[in-house]
């Protein structure tokens, strides 16, 4: 059993395997420059586990027994650095043009559904301001394409016969938790503007709970995006800061995958500091001012 204040050291073999093992699983790559990371992690999960040599973690890691071990390993591993309206111009674009643009198409197709996925939505900052700005979106839509259905009182914030789904995912279970759970600090919000306060949070003590109505559009779930099966026919996918922790291989076999879990002509959305340029012929990029998307190429049938 590891002594409480015992720093172990792996050799750079061990490291090796470990940086292989994460890598098949979620796709998270720690080259050289982010291997002090993995070892402090490694650290700190070994002395939870009370064990005291790389190898009987790792035995552990690869075990049937193991699977909850790995899950809290990768958990330790991810970055959840996220804000609510984060990347204001490439928001304005979205809710601007594409929502815009995507909403004449489908009132044209009588087609009234939206499905938007936030794929490594962290702790719900992300998929929320999706929410936020796709209800506004909306709302000056249809008082622009009245439908006659605009006697409800008060204004549902999806009005029909429009339907919304936002789903958000994450590999991190703690995150999804803080995510579904929805309170937030004042520091939290700092960007959240106080219309958007008013219309959609709700006080609670020191914090801001998102209101019901607003949570009602998204749900949350588990999903890894090193696997094969992802949800499907999305109109647009947000994956923002994510592909970043992966190596080129991997963000073109996501950026493909992505490809696939969009409708013909939808949009991904990535941080920016990630491009899909050089990675894909799948895609066209799209810009206004600063802000940039990725329209998905339909190809002929
Ligand atoms: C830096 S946060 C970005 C949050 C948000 N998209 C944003 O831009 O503000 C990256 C998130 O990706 C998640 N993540 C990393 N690898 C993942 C994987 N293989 N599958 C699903 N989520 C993953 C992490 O758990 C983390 O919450």
């Amino acid at each position: 059993m590891a002594s409480p204040g015992l720093q172990l050291q792996f050799s750079e073999a061990e490291m090796k395997l470990l940086q292989n093992l994460v890598y098949q699983e979620c796709g998270m790559f720690f080259d050289s420059r982010r291997a002090h990371f993995l070892q402090d992690r490694l650290q700190r999960r070994l002395r939870e586990c009370q064990l005291d040599s790389f190898y009987s973690y790792y035995r552990l890691l690869i075990s049937n027994e193991g699977k909850a071990e790995l899950a809290k390993l990768l958990e330790n591993l991810t970055v959840n650095e996220t804000s609510f309206f984060r990347n204001k111009a490439q928001l304005d674009l979205f809710h601007k043009h594409i929502l815009d643009q995507m909403l004449r198409q489908k009132q044209e197709k009588r087609e009234f559904s939206l499905r938007l996925w936030s794929a490594g939505c962290s702790t719900g900052q992300e998929p929320y301001t999706m929410a936020m700005l796709v209800a506004d979106a909306l709302s000056y839509h249809c008082l622009r394409n009245p439908s006659g259905h605009e006697s409800f009182l008060p204004k549902p914030l999806v009005p029909p016969p429009w339907k919304v789904e936002i789903l958000a995912s994450d590999i991190s279970y703690s995150a999804l938790r803080a995510a579904q759970e929805g309170l937030y600090s004042e520091s939290q919000m700092a960007s959240v503007d106080y219309t958007y306060r008013l219309r959609h949070f709700d006080k609670v003590g020191e914090r801001y709970a998102v209101k019901k109505a607003l949570k009602e559009l998204v749900h949350f779930d588990f999903h890894n995006l090193k696997t094969e099966y992802l949800p499907q026919r999305n109109d647009v996918i947000f994956c923002r800061n994510v592909m970043m922790y992966f190596d080129e291989a991997e963000q073109r076999r996501l950026i493909e995958k992505f490809s696939r879990c969009l409708n013909p002509g939808g949009y991904l959305l990535v941080g920016h500091a990630e491009t899909l340029l050089g990675l894909t012929d799948k895609f066209t990029m799209v810009y206004r001012d600063t802000g940039t998307a990725y329209q998905q190429i339909e190809v002929p049938s």
